[in-house]
């Protein structure tokens, strides 16, 4: 087993990474030294049907523990569920020294982490991440659930008191959302290291990946996320590094329609489109095309679909809350772990998302 401490001006806590460290969840949640009168296992259906029970069993042999389980997707960050969770919380009768348990991908990390930052002004929650993806969701203590106007627009920030990460689980995650993950190491990379860079793109399929390799990516991706996380808790700077892909993607994902498309896949369109903007306003030497294309052999999409104008997504880009006044600030990369922000008003937006799709053959 792996640990890394995350540390934040409001916080620290542990990492765990192991694979089958879930056996082991008991100790390493009471090693926290955090004592707790109840637990509330917050999870989704797909995730419940493979390991609620077994969660239950193990947990149950210190704790009264209650489970509520909502549909799996990303439908379910919205205030009907939200309001759900507080409900079970209630009858549950959870109080101020109970914890909720976040058993699940970024989804379930984002809903439950929000109820417990919520719920009599503020409980305890430790992330169990199921997915790939949750390497980065779990780590840094965003929570939120989307609006349906814009994701992600309501949330707080709440730190987790541990997050336990069993690579085992990652075993019976589809393709589809192993790449989803992927993306997310993806940009850690591009915003750290060429080495970090190089390495993933030696990888070239996705299927087949040895626990040992999935473990060693976590570990980078994480430590990469707990330096800015730790510089940066609220965001005031470095940490909207981490946002590399996601204005252009977070609109992708709100008009596809929420669950259409992985978080993942529209951020690697995202990133396609960060990149380009980069090369060409700050001369970012990076092989692009080699880039892509390797995303491309992965089984990323990397453009948008024809169908939505320029306009529809540049109107979504000036909603997102990262826009400030009227203007958008994207992150560019000068080079491989050279990261800056940009503004750009809404005419250059527009320019810029034109000329990208016409290059890419889009338009
Ligand atoms: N808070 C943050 O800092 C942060 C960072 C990045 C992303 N996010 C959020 O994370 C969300 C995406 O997370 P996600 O990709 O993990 O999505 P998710 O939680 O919806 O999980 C994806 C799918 O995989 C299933 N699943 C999860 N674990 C499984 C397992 N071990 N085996 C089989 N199936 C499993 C789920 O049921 C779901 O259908 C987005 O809402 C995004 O906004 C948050």
């Amino acid at each position: 087993m792996k640990t890394l401490e995350v540390k934040t001006s409001s916080a620290t806590y542990p990492v765990y990474i192991g694979d089958g460290i879930k056996r082991n969840i008991v100790d390493l949640i009471t090693s926290t030294g955090h004592s707790f009168t109840k637990l509330m296992i917050v999870t989704d259906s797909a995730v419940d049907a493979i390991y609620g029970d077994e969660m239950v069993r193990l947990l149950e042999q210190k704790w009264s523990v209650q489970k509520v389980v909502v549909p799996n997707g990303e439908q379910s960050k919205s205030f009907a569920q939200f309001e759900h969770v507080h409900t079970k919380a209630i009858q549950f009768q959870l109080d101020r020294s109970s914890c909720i348990i976040a058993l699940g991908g970024g989804v379930i990390g984002d809903l439950a982490g929000f109820a417990a930052a919520t719920y009599m002004r503020g409980i305890d929650f430790i992330q169990v991440p199921t997915t790939l993806l949750a390497h980065d969701s779990a780590v840094g203590g965003k929570t939120g659930i989307n609006h349906p106007l814009g994701k992600n627009l309501i949330g707080a920030f709440h730190q987790p008191k541990a997050v336990i990460y069993d690579t085992s689980m990652l075993e019976t995650l589809s393709q589809v959302e192993l790449r989803s993950g992927f993306a997310e190491v993806i940009k850690h990379a591009l915003i750290s290291s060429e080495d970090f860079l190089s390495e993933l793109m030696s990888i070239r399929s996705l299927t087949g990946l040895s626990k040992g390799e999935l473990a060693h990516m976590l570990y980078q991706g994480i430590q990469v996320k707990a330096s800015i996380v730790q510089e940066d808790e609220k965001e005031q700077g470095v940490r909207a590094y981490l946002n590399l892909g996601h204005t252009l993607g977070h609109a992708i994902e709100a008009e596809y329609g929420y669950g259409a498309i992985t978080h993942g896949d529209a951020i690697a369109i995202g990133m396609q489109f960060a990149l380009y903007v980069s090369e060409k306003q700050l001369g970012l030497r990076l092989h692009r095309e080699e880039l892509k294309a390797w995303m491309k052999e992965l089984g990323f999409p990397i453009q948008v679909t024809q169908d939505i104008s320029t306009k529809i997504f540049v109107d979504r880009m000036i909603g997102d809350k990262k826009a400030r006044g009227g203007s958008v600030q994207l992150v560019l990369l000068k080079q491989v772990g050279d990261v800056t922000l940009h503004s750009f008003t809404k005419d250059e937006l527009y320019h810029w998302l034109e000329e990208w799709k016409r290059e890419e053959g889009c338009l």
